[in-house]
């Protein structure tokens, strides 16, 4: 079979890193899909930037658009970031060109998820997500593939490793919000404007998308209550402390009388909880089925290396010739759930 053939989009922290693990991992890629995956073309803002990858029998592209429609790219991997403007022009102008897509973009998901996974399936394609939510931590798989039997009552977790990464060193470091801050970013962990980590918006993108898979409802980022963890004092953590809690800030979503509530905030966890061990820059995601009943994901939620590896999960799904409905059913059969329906959900 021939090979797939890659247009990697942005070549910052993620985009680098997925570069690299193809280079690194070819043989086992190669061996898992039965297909050779070659990246074959590339496009960031500025091509004299030295990024210490080897580009050679990579196109460069200006434009991500044109390299999304070119002839050269069978899947577009887009990891430029925004829910608007270049990243969501490339990635329609690939799905219209009936190009698999693979994206880390929470933000473009949680604000377009509904019409581009319309758009993939009048195409035909796959539109894969694995790294936009909880970075390294295979949930998106999980709740979409690994829970068929199950309705789900509630998600919840540490979607944010920025954030937790900051709480957790103020904690245990007695350092400033600021310059934890600093550091996060000088590790990669950050968006492009940390406004979106530290303001909770990051973490509604995330639990939009979980909410979505979880309970069948188009997603909706607009529907969840934000607050995030900007005005948290160190006084706030050594009271927390002093009464036996940490805080942590949770992106809650659960079926409730009213509809699927989604909200995020941060919370008093007591020491003694799971959630509670949770610390840097780890996430955990806890999933409440009625058959498995309740089931925690913990791993890195952010970081290049760790993000690359669910992007080259989904990109290794595309090779495999998996086209499954973005949001584990046809989107264009998506509805929030009727009142009755939801309360036979609750069984009541
Ligand atoms: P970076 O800011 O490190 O990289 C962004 C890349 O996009 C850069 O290479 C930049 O080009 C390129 N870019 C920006 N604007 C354009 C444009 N108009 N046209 C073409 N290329 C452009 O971001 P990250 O790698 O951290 O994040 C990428 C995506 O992955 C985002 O959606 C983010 O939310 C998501 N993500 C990030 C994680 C992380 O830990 N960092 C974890 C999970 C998801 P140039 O280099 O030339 O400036
Ligand atoms: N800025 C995000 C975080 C990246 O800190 O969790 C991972 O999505």
């Amino acid at each position: 079979t021939h090979s797939l053939r890659l247009g990697v989009a942005g070549l910052g922290t993620v985009g680098a890193a997925v570069v690299r693990m193809i280079a690194r991992r070819s043989d086992a890629l190669t061996a898992a899909t039965g297909r050779e995956i070659r990246v074959t073309a590339v496009a960031a803002r500025d091509r004299n930037r030295d990024r210490g990858l080897d580009l050679a029998g990579m196109r460069w592209f200006d434009d991500a658009v044109e390299m999304a429609r070119s002839g050269e790219v069978d899947c577009v991997v887009e990891l430029i970031g925004g829910s608007e403007g270049k990243a969501k022009e490339t990635v329609e102008a690939a799905l219209a060109a009936g190009k698999q897509v693979v994206t880390a973009n929470k933000a473009l998901l949680a604000h377009h998820g509904a019409a581009l996974a319309r758009a993939a399936e009048s195409a035909g394609v796959a539109l894969a997500f694995e790294a936009s939510v909880a970075g390294g931590i295979p949930v998106v798989k999980a709740l979409r593939e690994g829970l068929p039997g199950n309705a789900v009552a509630r998600v919840y977790g540490i979607l944010n490793g920025t954030c937790n990464y900051i709480l957790s060193r103020m904690e245990r470091e007695g350092l400033t919000f600021e310059a934890c801050l600093k550091d996060a970013q000088a590790l990669g962990y950050a968006e492009a404007d940390p406004t979106f980590d530290v303001e909770g918006f990051d973490t509604a993108h995330k639990l939009a998308i979980l909410t979505s898979l979880a309970f069948g409802t188009t997603v909706d980022a607009e529907g969840v209550s934000v607050e995030g963890i900007s005005r948290v004092q160190p006084l706030d953590l050594r009271m927390a402390d002093e009464l036996g809690y940490r805080i942590k800030l949770l992106g809650v979503a659960q079926a409730t009388e009213a509809g699927i509530e989604q909200r995020v905030h941060p919370t008093m966890v007591p020491k003694s909880s799971a959630i509670a061990q949770v610390m840097g820059v780890t996430n955990a995601v806890t999933i409440d089925a009625d058959a498995v009943g309740e089931l925690t994901l913990i791993g890195p939620g952010a970081g290049g290396e760790a993000t690359a590896s669910a992007v080259v999960a989904d990109i290794t799904d595309v090779a495999a010739g998996l086209v499954r409905p973005a949001f584990g059913r046809p989107s264009t059969a998506l509805r929030p759930p009727s009142r009755a329906e939801m309360q036979r959900h609750e069984g009541g």
